[in-house]
This record gives structure tokens, C-alpha cells and sequence, in this order.
């Protein structure tokens, strides 16, 4: 990983839109074979399928297990007053074993009381469950940490002195209070987060051909799913068709792919995302698809790396990424400061994705307008530019649950 970031510090950058080459966007809504896309069903039976795969042989990779996974299931511990008495709490160990005899994914749940059906948010955290919160219960990852990531980790461990180190970005009582549950799991649980992760996760049980085929990104896409699974299988209290992908930063690249493969994210949200997220990749912004391949070799297939020096060759860019996800509501946010991310890609590539929407008679963000910061704009794809770095806080939580209030409702 230190190598990687090395090198990828001498990749040129460029944050000045005057320096910027021309680029021309591939149509979302021109099939392989040039025809144009006019309808519904020729869209979802011929050109989402198309796009869908193009993505995965090109970018998040080919998951090579089937559709229908059997998980068992482990409780291991239930709080009836968690949250200061207004939530229960849950954790809960899913195992593959027909895949993998080790592999294993440790969900905390928080569902509200006083709600029957709740909506729910399913997100991965980057530093353990026991970091998103003080709660003592809350158990300590035992998975290979990344130490760069807080003073607390030591030689890729955490202890007990990282509770509670992510609370800003998991603000549950917030979530809970407005009626929503949440589900987190650590991203490191089915693939740790380095170039050799794969060895300790669920892709070392595949043949080195299939392994190279998929990806990390794919492999947490794949995490959040199983988590669905779960959710709607086993929680009575959770609302199966309110389901909501959320993640920040290559999480919300995760969650992006995640809801494009999996329709039952019934909205999706990406949280400051960037490159191989939400961000065009074709503008020549703060982060390249050259830098992402050579800092975190893991994170994409194999092949994504053809384009290192030659992103007008992708055959597809960010903002059919987004499309994937129409008709259902999708939000993009970004951050001011985050210019790494390229806030202006974000916002570009939603607005293009917004014709996909237009074909299912819905409107995307209704403007082409970059708003301010700190106003969130839009209509079936919402948008916002909160102001400051790249995190996700309070500020992005509330505007997705007015977001999603509008979209569905909390019974
Ligand atoms: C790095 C990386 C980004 C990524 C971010 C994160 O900055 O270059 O692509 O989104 O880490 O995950 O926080």
C-alpha cells in the first residue's frame, strides 16, 4: 500500500477546469450497436443489461458465486435498551459456509421502537463496528485494520481505545429518533483492505482467474448484499422494499455498485464518492482512474487498469453508473473542500444520469445548476455540497432522511 501511494503521489493532478481537455460522455441511452434507446423495456431488456456487464468486466468485476447465497446466522447479542432506551440493538454473525468455511460478516442493527415497518439503512464502516459508537456491547473487530487509518491501531489491530472514534459519522440516535433503523458492518469483515487482502477473505476460496476477475469493491458491494439478505429474511420490524444503500468515500463507490446490481436497494446514496464512484471519470479533476489503480490495485478488476492512460477508451463513464439505479431514488452529495473527489464531476455525472430517469417519465435533479453549499437540491436524484471536508456528518444524515421522507413512507 506504501508503494502504491508512492508512486501514485508522482501522477500528475490537476484541479484547474481551464487545464482540462475536452471530453465527450458516452450516451447511457445508445444500445452496442448504435440504435438509440426509446423505451422502458428497451432499456431495462437490452441496455441496462449491456451497461451492467460492461461494468462489471471493466471496472467493479464479475462476481463469480450465484445469485442465491445460504447463510446461517448467529445472534450474538440483543440490547432491548440500547440508545439511552429508544433503540434495540442487535448483533448478529452471518457465515457462508457452502462458500467459505471461515469467511464471516458481523452486522450491528439498530432498529427504532414504535415503529412497525421500518425503513432501513445498510452501510459498511471503515474502522469496525466498535468505532461508530460508544456503546460497551459493541464488539471490537478482531480483522486486519488499516494503522494509517487512527493512532489507536496497532500493528493492524484495534483495541478497545478506537470505540467509539467514528461516532461523528454514524449518527444513530439521529436516525433512530426519525423513525429509521441502520445496519452496519466492518468493509474489512469479508475482504481487508490492502493489495494482499484478498489471502484472509472470501476471495481466497476462489481459482486465481476468478479472483482477479472480481474485486474488492466487488467483494464489499457483495457484503452489502448479504446484509439485505439478512434484514428481510430474519428483522419482521424492517421494511423489505425500504431498503437504502448508503456509503461514503470507496464505500459509496461500493454502495453505488451495489445498488446497480442489487434492485432490492430501493434508494441508493453515495457520499462523497468520487473517481470510480459518482465522479466523470473523463474530466480531468483531482483524482484519475491511473491513481486509484495504483494506489489500491485491489479495488477494481484486473482490466480496469487498460485505462490508466486512457480513460476516453472506458467504455462507459460514471454517469451510467448512476443510471443503473433508475427509477429508484438516488442522492449524490458532495463536500467543498473535497475537491479530491471532484464535487463538480459528482454533480455533472447526476445530472446526465437524470436522462434515464426522463425515460421513465421522472424527473433526475431538475436543474443543470450547480447549487451552493449547503443547499440540497433535486427530485427523484437529489444533490447537495455540504460545506467542508471529505466525511460524512450529521448534516448529510438529516438531508437524506428528508430526501428519502419524501420518496417513502415510515408507517
Ligand atoms: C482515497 C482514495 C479515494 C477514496 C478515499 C476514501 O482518498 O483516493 O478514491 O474515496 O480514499 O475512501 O476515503
Amino acid at each position: 500500500l506504501a508503494v502504491g501511494k508512492a508512486v501514485a503521489q508522482k501522477i500528475p493532478v490537476n484541479y484547474d477546469e481551464s487545464q482540462m481537455p475536452a471530453y465527450t460522455l458516452p450516451n447511457p441511452l445508445v444500445l452496442s450497436n448504435g440504435k438509440p434507446v426509446t423505451s422502458v423495456s428497451v432499456w431495462e431488456k437490452t441496455r441496462r443489461p449491456e451497461l451492467l456487464k460492461l461494468f462489471a468486466e471493466e471496472l467493479y468485476g464479475v462476481n463469480p458465486f450465484p445469485s442465491t447465497i445460504k447463510s446461517t446466522v448467529e445472534v450474538k447479542t440483543v440490547n432491548e435498551n440500547a440508545l439511552g432506551g429508544k433503540a434495540i440493538s442487535k448483533q448478529i454473525t452471518l457465515r457462508f459456509p457452502t462458500i467459505s468455511p471461515t469467511a464471516a460478516l458481523n452486522v450491528l442493527l439498530y432498529l427504532p421502537k414504535n415503529v412497525k415497518k421500518a425503513p432501513t439503512f445498510v452501510s459498511l464502516n471503515f474502522t469496525g463496528n466498535h468505532s461508530t459508537t460508544h456503546e460497551k456491547e459493541v464488539l471490537v473487530t478482531e480483522n486486519w485494520v488499516n494503522s494509517g487509518f487512527d493512532k489507536s491501531f496497532v500493528n493492524n489491530r484495534a483495541t478497545e481505545a478506537s470505540r467509539g472514534i467514528a461516532e461523528r459519522r454514524w449518527p444513530y440516535e439521529a436516525i433512530v429518533a426519525r423513525g429509521y433503523a441502520v445496519a452496519t458492518a466492518y468493509y474489512g469483515d469479508l475482504e481487508p483492505d490492502h493489495a494482499e487482502g484478498w489471502r484472509t477473505g472470501i476471495r481466497s476460496v476462489l481459482t486465481p482467474e476468478q479472483r482477479e476477475k472480481w474485486s474488492a469493491l466487488g467483494v464489499w458491494a457483495w457484503s452489502m448484499s448479504r446484509m439485505v439478505d439478512y434484514l428481510i429474511q430474519h428483522e419482521g420490524q424492517i421494511d423489505a422494499k425500504k431498503i437504502i444503500g448508503v456509503g461514503h468515500s470507496r464505500i459509496g463507490k461500493a454502495t453505488l455498485w451495489a445498488g446497480a446490481e442489487d434492485p432490492r436497494f430501493a434508494v441508493v446514496i453515495s457520499n462523497d464518492s468520487g473517481e470510480g464512484g459518482a465522479a466523470l471519470a473523463r474530466r480531468w479533476i483531482g483524482e484519475t482512474v491511473e491513481h486509484l489503480n495504483t494506489q489500491f490495485p485491489h479495488w477494481f478488476c484486473a482490466n480496469y487498469k487498460k485505462y490508466n492512460k486512457a480513460v476516453a477508451e472506458l467504455p462507459v463513464d460514471q454517469h451510467e453508473l448512476l443510471s443503473l439505479i433508475a427509477p429508484r431514488p438516488l442522492y449524490v452529495a458532495s463536500a467543498s473542500k473535497d475537491t479530491w473527489a471532484d464535487p463538480k464531476g459528482e454533480f455533472l455525472s447526476a445530472v446526465e444520469a437524470g436522462k434515464v430517469y426522463q425515460l421513465y417519465k421522472k424527473t433526475g435533479l431538475g436543474t443543470s445548476e450547480m447549487p451552493a453549499v449547503n443547499t440540497p437540491v433535486g427530485q427523484t436524484i437529489g444533490y447537495h455540497l455540504r460545506e467542508g471536508g471529505h466525511d460524512i456528518l450529521l448534516y448529510d444524515w438529516e438531508q437524506y432522511m428528508n430526501f428519502i421522507d419524501k420518496h417513502i413512507k415510515i408507517q
